[in-house]
């Protein structure tokens, strides 16, 4: 099998500026992640909780970033994005993986996300590795346009039960 062309490694300080400014480029796109412009990049910089993050680099460049907030009573909730000149490329199916062995590392029971339901290759990726609808929460999240969005809600047990 070819090598990959990145490399998935725990966050480091030196990230948060990258994974920050990465946040707010996808942001702009107004598309995949709740958060619009405009980002704050210093404080969503500081605020990345180095312990339960993983970034994707390729040469030194940060390409993509996967997080997971909590444990919330056992479970982790999961944010992540990937460059967009480096979609479709196996970055997020590789960022999804890691995350899910560093959840069950920690021992997590259980990792939840929210997504967008327009959001055909987030909510394919996380089918592609086991996540199940569980939900959908009405009209949730207010946009800067004033539109109201649903967010599917979706899932992955970790052990047995
Ligand atoms: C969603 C996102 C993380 C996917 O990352 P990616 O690196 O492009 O994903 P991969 O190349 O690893 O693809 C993995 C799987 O996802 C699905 N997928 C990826 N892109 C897809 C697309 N455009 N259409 C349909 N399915 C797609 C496929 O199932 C694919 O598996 P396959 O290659 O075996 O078909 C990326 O598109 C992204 O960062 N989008 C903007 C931010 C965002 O939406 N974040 C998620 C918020 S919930």
């Amino acid at each position: 099998m070819p090598e990959r062309p990145f490399a998935i490694r725990p966050a480091r300080d030196e990230d948060r500026v990258p994974l920050a400014s990465l946040f707010a480029a996808v942001a702009e796109e107004r598309d995949g992640i709740a958060a619009e412009p405009p980002v704050d990049v210093v404080r969503r910089a500081a605020a990345f909780e180095l312990d339960a993050t993983l970034v994707a680099t390729a040469r030194d460049d940060v390409v993509g970033g996967i997080w997971i907030d909590g444990p919330f009573f056992g479970f982790g909730e999961l944010g992540m994005l990937v460059a967009r000149g480096w979609r479709g490329r196996g970055v997020g199916s590789a960022l999804v993986e890691a995350a899910i062995e560093w959840g069950r590392g920690c021992g997590l029971h259980k990792l939840s996300l929210s997504v967008f339901p327009h959001n055909r290759a987030a909510i394919a990726l996380y089918r592609k590795h086991g996540f199940e609808v569980e939900g959908r929460r009405r009209r949730h999240i207010r946009r800067a346009s004033g539109e109201l969005w649903d967010l599917i809600e979706m899932g992955l047990l970790l052990g047995d039960e």
